[in-house]
């Protein structure tokens, strides 16, 4: 049987992870949510390296790289994210770091620091990596690419309800401020910016539920 590696791209709040993860599960693979190693860092920038305007310093975070340590931990059948040993899966879905993530995404130095970490775990293939720039720049030879895209309301409608059952107080004019923001954020920047491969297939699940969207996927897929 090959061990395929599949790279899923696509806007914020489009599904990305949470389809991911069912992929995997239901064909034996490895799931990460590159996402999350972003989100961890901020949240260790917005811990840790704040000047005294309450704003990341970028510098010192930086200069404080190698004392990150992130780690995706199964814990009740779920990868859950902890930072140097402390599990944070919680604090990096708040606000704060949503509205920080996509300037520290855009940083040279974090995105060097973090792309072994992606690399390594797909070398032995059949895992699922999705992000923004994985089938463009992570593992341009993946065997797999899919882009995914959905309307700005359809995206806000799901990222406000994700967040309402995790707690997180929110409306819905904020949630969509923050995602056009990061978008435009991730498709603008210098460095491995937000944009579909050549090679990737397109999917727009503006009308479609996870579970088709789910399906279109698997039905693109051949000798798993
Ligand atoms: O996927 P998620 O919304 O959790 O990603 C948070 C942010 O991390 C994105 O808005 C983007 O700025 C950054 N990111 C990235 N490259 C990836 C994955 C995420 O720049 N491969």
């Amino acid at each position: 049987m090959r061990k395929p590696v599949i790279a899923i791209d696509g806007y914020s709040s489009t599904g990305k992870s949470s389809i991911s993860k069912i992929i995997a599960q239901e064909l034996g693979l490895v799931h990460m949510d590159t996402g999350a190693l972003y989100r961890g860092i901020t949240y260790f920038a917005l811990q840790n390296c704040l000047n005294r305007d309450g704003e990341i310093n970028l510098p010192e975070l930086f200069s404080r790289l190698n004392e990150i340590q992130l780690e995706f931990k199964p814990i009740d059948k779920e990868l859950v994210m902890f930072l140097n040993g402390k599990d944070i899966s919680q604090q990096i879905r708040s606000n704060e770091v949503a509205a920080n993530v996509s300037l520290i995404a855009c940083q040279k130095e974090v995105r060097d620091f973090l792309l072994e970490t992606q690399r390594e775990i797909a070398k032995k293939g059949g895992v699922i990596l999705d992000g923004r720039d994985i089938g463009t720049v992570v593992l341009p030879n993946a065997d797999y690419k899919f882009f995914l895209t959905a309307s700005v309301e359809e995206r806000t409608r799901r990222r406000f309800v994700e967040l309402q059952s995790l707690g997180i107080e929110t409306d819905e004019m904020s949630v969509m401020h923050n995602l056009t923001s990061r978008d435009k954020t991730d498709s603008e920047r210098e460095v491995a910016p937000l944009r579909k491969a050549d090679d990737a297939i397109l999917i727009d699940n503006t009308h479609l539920s996870k579970k088709e969207t789910i399906a279109l996927i698997i039905s693109h897929l051949h000798d798993i």
